[in-house]
């Protein structure tokens, strides 16, 4: 079986996200989509909604299994055996922090590998911070977030 582990902030989940699980459905039977918990960053909305809407906005997709994970992504791809971490690539100025998280979870374990998929070109430029912002702001993110998404920004104004 196939599997991989798409970890990320999901704070929340765009239609970016999506179109990455919506592609690595079709190259892999398992993807388990993780929430990293990290208590330390501020978050606008919490762990639990953000799995909520994680669930929510999934459902339909039979390889996807949402989950959560503290600590290391490294040591969670170990704990559930899966050696692969997939990761979206926007824009240019998305490479160097993913160089660096790459290249840093490689020398603390080399048996993980990080590949990439890019985004396609409509959500080039949807960003969680981006679409907090906006949405705060009284923008319209009908086209960049799925419905629970939306419901759930007006919800937090
Ligand atoms: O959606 P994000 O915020 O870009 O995702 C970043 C994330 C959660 C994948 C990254 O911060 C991460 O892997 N965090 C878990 C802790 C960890 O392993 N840190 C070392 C990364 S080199």
């Amino acid at each position: 079986m196939r599997s991989i582990i798409y970890p990320g902030s999901f704070d929340p989940i765009t239609n970016g996200h999506l179109d990455i699980i919506s592609r690595a459905c079709k190259s892999f039977d398992r993807v388990i989509v993780a929430l990293a918990n990290n208590p330390n960053k501020q978050a606008t909305f919490s762990a639990q909604k953000r799995l909520e809407l994680l669930k929510v906005c999934t459902k339909d997709f039979k390889q996807v299994e949402i989950d959560s994970f503290e600590g290391l992504l490294v040591n969670y791809a170990r704990s559930k055996n899966i050696q692969t971490v997939l990761r979206g690539l926007r824009a240019v100025s998305d490479f160097e922090y993913e160089f660096m998280m790459a290249n840093m979870n490689r020398k603390i374990a080399s048996d993980i590998e990080t590949i990439f998929m890019m985004t396609n070109e409509t959500n080039f430029y949807v960003s969680s911070k981006l679409v907090r912002e906006v949405a705060q702001l009284g923008g319209d993110m009908s086209a960049l977030v799925p419905k629970p998404v939306l419901d759930a920004l007006a919800f937090d104004k």
